[in-house]
């Protein structure tokens, strides 16, 4: 695990922004694993202003809110549209199907997805009790596609992009943290002071699925960047 401290969130960007591009210029990339939140859209920004060119490439986005479909604002399908996916037309992009009728059904076609897919380069966030993608406090190691109860402090964190708390899914679909494992190279960004208590538990802490991103310890190509406000307790 490398871990890369940064100032702010732009130098991180600037980092995150070079470190996909170097890959992609000696043809490393096939597939990017993308990720939401907040953390992840300066980094969309630099992608739509470079004169990167991602019309062979595949996205494979970590997960959606159940009964969230691309026409509400708040699913994550419609977040990738608007930020990345309408400015920067990639060869094909995949993001759980939050309207699905059969979840069981969603989450083996998305797993047939990544199977088909493998991600060369996955951008994570973290949330601040260390989940990754959904993949709460408790998940196990080895999950695969799955759909997940949210918990109230994701909820709660969630809550910013909504009108209120009661409009915030209770479940998701996420890809599962076997999934993310099996990426070839993984990206976490972090910024801000309350990532600082989950990137120490995934830095120092021990391998837990209490923390899943502490699971990244045992991945061997993870480069963590983190701001000096998430970076403070390391
Ligand atoms: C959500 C997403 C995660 C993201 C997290 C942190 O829970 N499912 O992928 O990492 O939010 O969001 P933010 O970057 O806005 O802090």
């Amino acid at each position: 695990m490398k871990t890369i401290i940064v100032k702010n969130n732009n130098e991180g960007t600037q980092k995150a922004f070079e470190l996909i591009q170097a890959e992609m210029e000696k043809g490393h990339v096939s597939t990017l694993g993308l990720a939401t939140g907040s953390t992840p859209i300066p980094l969309y920004d630099k992608m739509v202003a470079s004169d990167l060119d991602f019309t062979q490439l595949t996205s494979v986005n970590l997960d959606e809110y159940v009964g969230l479909g691309e026409t509400d604002t708040q699913s994550y399908r419609y977040f990738m549209n608007e930020h990345l996916f309408s400015q920067k037309p990639f060869k094909a992009t995949y993001v759980p199907n939050g309207k699905a009728v059969d979840g069981a059904a969603e989450c083996a076609n998305y797993d047939a997805i990544i199977e088909a897919n493998p991600i060369d380069i996955q951008i994570l966030g973290i949330g601040s009790n260390a989940h990754i993608g959904f993949n709460e406090p408790g998940t196990p190691f080895d999950s695969t596609t799955h759909e997940v109860g949210l918990t109230e402090s994701t909820i709660e964190a969630n809550t910013r992009f909504f009108d209120k708390k009661e409009d915030v899914p209770t479940k998701a679909y996420s890809m599962g943290i076997a999934s993310i494992m099996k990426a070839k190279k993984i990206i976490l960004l972090a910024f801000g002071e309350a990532k600082a208590e989950a990137i120490k538990n995934t830095i120092d802490g021990p391998v837990t699925e209490e923390a899943p991103a502490s699971i990244l310890q045992n991945h061997d190509d993870v480069i963590i960047i983190a701001d000096e406000a998430a970076a403070k307790l390391l």
